[in-house]
C-alpha cells in the first residue's frame, strides 16, 4: 500500500486529500499539519473549514485510509509520495515585501523532509509557488549524504473554495509538472496512475516543472483579469445608464468570450488572487520585464479602486456621513459557501466604512469567526449577529457583500420595517431582485446599473 503524506492540513490540503483518497482505497493518506488545534478539528466532527460535501468524504475515509496527525516527522519517514501545501504567503518584509512569495515555511518543510527521510521520494509542489522553486527545492533535498535521491513535482490545485468537492471529482484538468529525465518522468507518471484512479486520461496534462508552476499563477491571474475587465466597465455602466448584467450576457453570449467569471461585484477576494497577481509582477520584474509587470499590476489595482468606489458611494449616497449610523453587512466571507475570509472586500468595505465612523454590524452564515479575528483590534468596534434580521434593525443601509443563497430569501419586506428610514440598500453582489426591492420602499444602489432611488442623486 502506497504511503501518501500531505504536510500542512489547510483549506488545500485538508479538501484535496479526503477526496484523493476516496478514490484510491489501496493508498494511505496521511494529513500532518504544525498546528495542533487544527488536526484535532480534522479528527472531529466539527472540520475546520467550511467546504460544501466534504463532511460526508471525510466521515467515510477517517479511520480506513486517511489519517491526521502532528507527528511529521515519523510520517515523512513512512511516506513514498509527500504533497507539501503549506501557506505562501505574501512577504511582508524585506526584498520583494508585498510582492514576493514568502517561501520560509516551503524551505522549512523541504528541510524537514530531508532530515526525517531514509529513503527516496517524490516531493509534490501543492502550494502554489513561484516559477523556478521547484529548482531551489531539489537542490535542498538533493544535497544530503545519504544517497538518498527527491524527484521534485509540481502539481498545482485548481480548485475553488466552495465547490471544492465538486472540483475535484470532476476537474476541468489536472496538471503535473516534472522533469524530463527519466527518473522525473516516472515520477509524473505515478502520480498520473493515482489520478488516472478517477479522472480521464485526457483530463491529465503533463507538462515540464517550470510550465506548471507558471501555468497556475497564469490561470489565476486571468480569472481575475475578467473580474477586474467587468468591474471597470460597471463604472461606466453606473455613469451612462447601461446595465452591467446586460452587458455581461451580451459579451458572454460570443463563445470566445465565454460566460464564466463575468459576474460585476464589490471585488474578488480569497486568499489566490491577489497573492498570485503580485507574485506574477514580481517574477516578471525580476526578469526584466517592467512592461509585463505593470499590466498585470493594474489587475490588483481595478479591484482595490472598486472596493473603495463602493464604500465611497455608500457614504456619498447617504448624504455624504455614515458616522454614527447603523450599517449592516451581509455577508464577511469573499465568496458564498465558505467560511474563510482571506482578502475578503467585505472586510474592506467594513474597514472603509469604520474609517468614517460608521456603526457597524455583521452578519454571515459561517465566517464570523475568522472575520472576526482578521479584523484584529477594529473587530472591537464591529458586533457580529448571526442573525440579518436582528443585524438590520434600526439600521439605516444593508450592504449585501457575500452572494450567499440565503440572503435571497429573506424576508425583506419586514426588513424595511425594521429600518431607518430613509432604507439604502446597496448590493455588492447584484444578488436580489432591485425592482422588488424598490417597491417595497428601499433606494437601492446595484453594481453597474443605475440606481433605484426616491431621493435626488447626491454627488
Ligand atoms: C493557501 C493557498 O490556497 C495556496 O495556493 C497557497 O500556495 C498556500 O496557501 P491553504 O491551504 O488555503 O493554501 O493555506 P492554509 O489554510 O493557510 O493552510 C496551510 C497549512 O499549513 C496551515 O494549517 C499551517 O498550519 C500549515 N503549516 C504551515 C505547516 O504544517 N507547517 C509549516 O511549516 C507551515
Ligand atoms: C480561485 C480559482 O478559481 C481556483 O481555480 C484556484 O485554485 C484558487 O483561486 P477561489 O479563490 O476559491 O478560487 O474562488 P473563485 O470562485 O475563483 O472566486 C474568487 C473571487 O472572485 C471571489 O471573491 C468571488 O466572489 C469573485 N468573483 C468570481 C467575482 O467577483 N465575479 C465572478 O464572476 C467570479
Amino acid at each position: 500500500m502506497p504511503n501518501i503524506l500531505c504536510i500542512g492540513a489547510g483549506y488545500v490540503g485538508g479538501s484535496t486529500m479526503p477526496i484523493i483518497a476516496s478514490h484510491c482505497p489501496e493508498h494511505r493518506f496521511v494529513v500532518v499539519d504544525i498546528n495542533e488545534a487544527r488536526i484535532a478539528a480534522w479528527q472531529s466532527d466539527q472540520l475546520p473549514i467550511y467546504e460544501p460535501g466534504l463532511d460526508e468524504i471525510v466521515r467515510q475515509t477517517r479511520g480506513k485510509n486517511l489519517f491526521f496527525s502532528t507527528e511529521i516527522n515519523r510520517h515523512i519517514a513512512e511516506a513514498d509520495i509527500i504533497f507539501v501545501s503549506v501557506n505562501t504567503p505574501t512577504k511582508t518584509f524585506g526584498q520583494g515585501a508585498g510582492r514576493a512569495a514568502d517561501l520560509q515555511y516551503w524551505e522549512k518543510t523541504a528541510r524537514q523532509i530531508l532530515e526525517n527521510s531514509t529513503s527516496s521520494k517524490i516531493v509534490v509542489e501543492k502550494s502554489t509557488l513561484p516559477v523556478r522553486t521547484a529548482e531551489a527545492m531539489e537542490r535542498i533535498l538533493n544535497s544530503n549524504n545519504k544517497g538518498l535521491h527527491f524527484e521534485v513535482l509540481s502539481n498545482p490545485e485548481f480548485l475553488a473554495e466552495g465547490t471544492a468537492v465538486r472540483d475535484m471529482q470532476k476537474p476541468d484538468r489536472v496538471l503535473i509538472g516534472g522533469r524530463e529525465t527519466e527518473s522525473g518522468q516516472k515520477a509524473v507518471e505515478r502520480l498520473v496512475e493515482m489520478y488516472a484512479q478517477w479522472i480521464p486520461r485526457d483530463r491529465i496534462l503533463t507538462t515540464n516543472l517550470w510550465s506548471s508552476e507558471l501555468s497556475k499563477l497564469v490561470a489565476n491571474a486571468f480569472l481575475a483579469q475578467r473580474i477586474s475587465s467587468i468591474n471597470s466597465i460597471s463604472a461606466l455602466c453606473e455613469k451612462t445608464e447601461a446595465n452591467i448584467n446586460e452587458v455581461s450576457a451580451a459579451i458572454a453570449h460570443d463563445e470566445r468570450i465565454g460566460r464564466y467569471f463575468l459576474r460585476a461585484s464589490v471585488g474578488f477576494g480569497g486568499s489566490c488572487f491577489k497573492k498570485d497577481i503580485m507574485n506574477l509582477v514580481y517574477l516578471c520584474e525580476h526578469y526584466g520585464l517592467p512592461e509585463v509587470a505593470k499590466y498585470w499590476e493594474q489587475v490588483v489595482a481595478m479591484n482595490e479602486y472598486q472596493e473603495a468606489r463602493f464604500a465611497a458611494n455608500m457614504v456619498t449616497s447617504m448624504f455624504n456621513t455614515v458616522a454614527g449610523k447603523r450599517i449592516a453587512l451581509f455577508g464577511a466571507a469573499f465568496k458564498a459557501n465558505t467560511n474563510d475570509t482571506r482578502e475578503s472586500p467585505a472586510l474592506e468595505v467594513c474597514r472603509a466604512l469604520l474609517e468614517e465612523q460608521a456603526d457597524i454590524v455583521m452578519t454571515d452564515p459561517h465566517a464570523m469567526e475568522n472575520a472576526c479575528s482578521d479584523l484584529g483590534e477594529l473587530a472591537e468596534r464591529v458586533t457580529f449577529e448571526i442573525d440579518p434580521y436582528a443585524a438590520s434593525r434600526n439600521a439605516h443601509a444593508i450592504a449585501i457583500l457575500t452572494e450567499w443563497p440565503q440572503y435571497v430569501e429573506l424576508d425583506y419586506e419586514r426588513i424595511y420595517h425594521s429600518m431607518v428610514k430613509p432604507a439604502f440598500l446597496f448590493d455588492g453582489r447584484n444578488l436580489l431582485n432591485h425592482k422588488k426591492l424598490y417597491e417595497t420602499g428601499f433606494n437601492v444602489y446595484p453594481i453597474g446599473k443605475p440606481p433605484l432611488t426616491r431621493l435626488l442623486h447626491m454627488s
